[in-house]
């Protein structure tokens, strides 16, 4: 037992490769999603863009020395879909799955074990301009790129992930349009979501062998209503359903909840669906929960402010977030570690022997450089200290928590925010590219390895 954690969990940090890794010209990759959104001006909210980031893609070395410097053991990062299949279908480019094999490579040389992520949202752009994830045939070609990359690496990589956050992909880039490809679209980015659970079964079932494990990871989150009001229990009950239920059912039941189907009208169009279930629901190795706040919502009386704005909760529009006290992050987000345990032991309810793994959990804050050229992110180190907290106690309870990974290795280009928020565990100086290790990527190396 290392600090009350058994060996073997595995102990990461993660990125995803827009946010990091630059050199998007570079080697044959073609444009992505969010190579066309980041350069529409407007988009994003300090004008920057991924074309540099942190050029993890010249650095990648030096920063996994880095990782494991920190006492860490897993590295879990994304593959880009326009490196290794730059239009997205059709030609394959072999830099592409050099790279990463060299990525994965630089980590076993450094005991790091590689988790990788096939999808982190950067869908091809020549496939958004087919019709994105609102069409089927993105999920076959989704289900082409795994079986691809999965064949050209699997002998380097054993963890995968198929994709990262099914529901920001839905809900901010095809309902309120925050995120690539920036598109508000309503109901339909239910739609975006079947796709795009139907590109994880395809995939999985491309790719699974006994050589490795097979996931995906979410990001659930546990639903309050702010009152015990008829309305605010409902208003809960809605964003429950569109934020959890309408991902966890169909993957660990092969079902989806027939009441956010009626909220939103799509009764009829899911039934023509049905028949994709089983391989939505088939077997999985692992969930990876990336958590950061819990929500509370209330169903404020009378009309909304706008009504028919672009919304994440398409069908529930109405339904508002609540401030309830709680101190927050950089992002506004409410910081509660207890959150972390509700929601995997929801998860664990459903899948009592699933393994689960914490694959992002971290905090924005204003860092500065001090005169010593230190950064001292106390507040981070706290969220850190108490999110790790609940793991412990939790595998302490014999609960199948496997690892825990700190979003992120380094501050990189936070989607719509830019380069205005940094989750770090080590600072970033985007102008000479140094990294400086945090206070808090200083406490996490103390706490593995003394
Ligand atoms: C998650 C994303 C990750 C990062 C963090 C802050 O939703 O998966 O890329 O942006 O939020």
């Amino acid at each position: 037992m290392t600090n009350g954690f058994p060996p073997g969990f595995a102990w990461g940090a993660a990125t995803a490769s827009y946010q990091v890794e630059g050199a998007v010209g570079t080697d044959g990759r073609g444009p992505s999603i969010w190579d066309t959104f980041a350069h529409t001006p407007g988009r994003i909210a300090d004008g920057t863009n991924g074309d540099v980031a942190d050029d993890h893609y010249r650095l990648f070395a030096e920063d996994i020395r880095l990782l494991a410097d920190l006492g860490l053991t897993a590295y879990r990062f994304s593959i880009s879909w326009s490196r290794i299949i730059p239009a997205g279908s059709g030609v394959t480019n072999p830099a592409g799955l050099t790279f990463y094999r060299r990525l994965a490579e630089a980590c076993l040389e450094n005991g790091v074990t590689p988790y990788a992520t096939l999808y982190h949202w950067d869908l091809p752009q020549p496939l958004e301009d087919a019709g994105g994830w609102l069409v089927r045939d993105t999920a076959e070609r989704f289900r082409d790129y795994a079986a691809i990359t999965h064949a050209g690496l699997s002998d380097v990589i054993k963890h995968w992930m198929t994709l990262n956050e099914p529901w920001c992909s839905a809900f901010l880039g095809y309902g309120n349009g925050e995120h690539a490809p920036g598109r508000t679209e309503g109901t339909d980015a239910l739609k975006a979501v079947h796709h795009l659970l139907l590109g994880h079964g395809l995939a999985l079932e491309a790719i699974r062998s006994d050589e490795g494990t097979y996931g995906i990871a979410l990001n659930p989150a546990p639903i309050h209503a702010a009152s015990d009001s008829a309305a605010d229990l409902d208003a809960a009950r809605r964003i429950d359903g569109l934020r959890n239920r309408m991902f966890l059912d169909p993957l660990l039941a092969a079902k989806y909840p027939a009441d956010v189907l009626e909220d939103t009208g799509l009764t009829d169009w899911f039934a023509a669906q049905e028949a994709d279930l089983p391989l939505i629901g088939a077997p999985l190795d692992f969930i990876g929960v990336n958590y950061y706040c819990p929500t509370t919502v209330a169903a404020p009386e009378g009309p909304i402010s706008s009504p028919g704005r672009p919304s994440t909760q398409p069908g529930s529009e109405k339904v508002v977030a609540v401030d309830t006290g709680l101190p927050r992050t950089q992002m506004g987000w409410p910081i509660q570690a207890t959150g972390l345990r509700d929601i995997l032991v929801t998860i664990n309810k459903l899948a009592p022997d699933l393994p689960l793994y914490v694959t992002e959990n971290g905090a924005a804050y204003l860092d500065e450089v001090t005169a010593d050229g230190t950064v001292e992110d106390d507040e981070r180190q706290a969220y850190l200290e108490q999110h790790i907290a609940v793991c412990r106690d939790l595998v302490s309870e014999g609960f199948p928590l496997k690892g825990y990974f700190a979003w992120s290795l380094m501050d990189n280009f936070e989607w719509a925010w830019g380069y205005s928020r940094r989750f770090g565990i080590v600072y970033v100086d985007y102008a000479t590219q140094q990294r400086i290790v945090k206070k808090s990527g200083r406490w996490l190396k103390d706490f593995l390895t003394t």
